[in-house]
């Protein structure tokens, strides 16, 4: 089959409540168009994000009932430690509540004013943990990982040019850390392969600079991997992992996207006397090292949600779904970003309204209309999320792609969900001449894109 059947049966089901065109206007106006303040019950379709929004299996919800909430030594963290070791194969594994808090922990250890972090690119609150601790992110993806029609099959790679040059610029003592974000979100989902993490790590190694994963979607780039690189066909998810973790020292992990959890994280190193010192840190600010800021049935969803990750059926399921979705859009002409990536399309903004300037967020003014049109919640990843103005000269500086994601959660919505997906955004599209853009009324100085009010330009 071209595009695999769900391979789960549906046991519970959760009601969508279904809002009118007005009732929609009404409230994102109220939430000074920005999808982030809308209450969630007024969507129906929320790709919003597929971070902690996964379904979990009827193991994983078993497993809750085996939480053991011992404040020191659960039986589910030893579960959950065994599970990470097994998988990505570092010595240390170190509990939190979510991804960026192994983030912040990891950076506010390692990171001194002035250093530099380079990552294919740094997912929004990555290059904002790294700036706050006033160090510079620099994202070293190949240029064609920024072009929206091409079509190569690992666009997440790191162009080891840059990496070199980045690394001659600074020097190897300014850069703590080397990162690589699998798969590479800011850039659309797209997969790095094997043969370019080999070369980082032997780059990295050769300065002496660790190299530590963003792990976030490790099992959906895994999955690309055995899918497009050669010599990798008959290896399975779990092999293909334990090579690709084998190249690098450590990773930071959102668990609330290939853990296949609502909440979760974690921070996984080979160096035992930072892991000490992070151990420490994470004492101060998320709970004893056995627990660290979740309960103990939360570690125990994890563990069985990782090892439900490496599954080819599901994953084979999970991708062809995310494909489906940008084949039937690239069917009525909608411009996204090709190949399609591993958890979400990405609406090339810029190529379905050009009559928007970038000044007034063309992505914005598509995620209010999928909103007020069909009750869909996307995000958008654009001018929004990153324009600033340059330290230097004052002048604004705009991102090379303007995107609007629709991220799919992992094992919630049907295929006929998507068909519905795709059959609004024709509609917008055909209509697309009558969408504005919008300025900002209201950000704050950090992420703005959480918070930002707008309102519509020239209305
Ligand atoms: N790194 C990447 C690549 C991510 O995509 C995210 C989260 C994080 C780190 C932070 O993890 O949310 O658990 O603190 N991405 C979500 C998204 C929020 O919608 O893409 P977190």
């Amino acid at each position: 089959m071209k595009f695999p059947a769900e391979p789960f049966r549906i046991k519970v089901v959760e009601p969508l409540k279904k809002t009118t065109v007005e009732e929609r206007e009404k409230l994102i106006k109220e939430s000074g168009y920005n999808i982030f303040l809308l209450p969630a019950e007024s969507i129906f379709i929320d790709l919003l994000t597929d971070s902690g929004t996964s379904a979990m299996s009827d193991n994983q919800w078993a497993g809750l009932m085996k939480g053991d909430e011992s404040y020191a030594g659960s039986k589910n963290y030893y579960h959950f430690e065994q599970t990470v070791r097994s998988i990505f194969g570092f010595e240390h594994v170190i509990p939190t509540h979510q991804g960026r808090v192994a983030e912040n922990l990891l950076f506010s250890t390692v990171l001194k004013e002035g250093d530099v972090v380079p990552n294919n690119i740094h997912f929004d609150t990555t290059r904002a943990n790294v700036e706050y601790h006033k160090a510079r992110a620099i994202d070293c993806v190949i240029d064609e990982g920024l072009k929206v029609d091409s079509e190569l099959p690992f666009k997440g790679d790191i162009d080891v040019f840059k990496l070199k040059k980045a690394i001659q610029n600074y020097g190897p003592d300014r850069i703590p850390m080397i990162m690589i974000t699998i798969t590479n979100n800011s850039g659309g989902g797209q997969p790095v392969s094997l043969a370019n993490i080999r070369e980082v790590s032997a780059i990295a190694h050769e300065h002496g600079i660790p190299l530590i994963f963003d792990a976030c979607r490790f099992a959906e780039n895994c999955f690309f991997i055995k899918e497009r690189e050669e010599g990798y066909q008959n290896k399975s998810i779990a092999e293909i992992a334990r090579e690709m973790f084998s190249y690098g020292d450590g990773c930071t992990m959102s668990a609330k996207k290939d853990g296949l959890v609502n909440i979760g994280g974690f921070l996984s190193l080979n160096d035992g006397r930072l892991a000490q010192k992070i151990t420490n840190m994470l004492i101060l600010i998320e709970g004893f090292p056995t627990y660290g800021g979740l309960a103990g049935r939360d570690l125990e969803a994890i563990a069985r949600g990782l090892k439900e990750v490496l599954n080819e059926e599901y994953l084979e399921f999970r991708i062809n779904q995310t494909r489906n979705l940008g084949e039937m859009l690239m069917q009525n002409n909608i411009p996204i970003v090709k190949p399609v990536g591993g958890h979400a399309i990405y609406i090339d903004a810029k190529g379905f309204l050009p009559h928007i300037p970038q000044k007034e967020f063309p992505g914005q003014a598509l995620v209010v209309e999928l909103y007020r049109h069909a009750g869909i919640r996307a995000v958008e990843i654009g001018s929004l999320m990153f324009a600033h103005r340059d330290a230097e000269t004052g002048q604004m500086v705009y991102p090379e792609l303007e995107l609007v994601r629709l991220a799919i959660p992992r094992r919630v919505y049907t295929n006929a969900h998507m068909q519905y997906v795709s059959e609004a955004l024709s509609e917008i599209y055909a209509n697309r001449k009558s969408i504005y853009g919008f300025e900002i009324e209201y950000e704050a100085e950090f992420l703005r894109h959480f918070t930002a009010r707008l309102k519509p330009v020239n209305v």
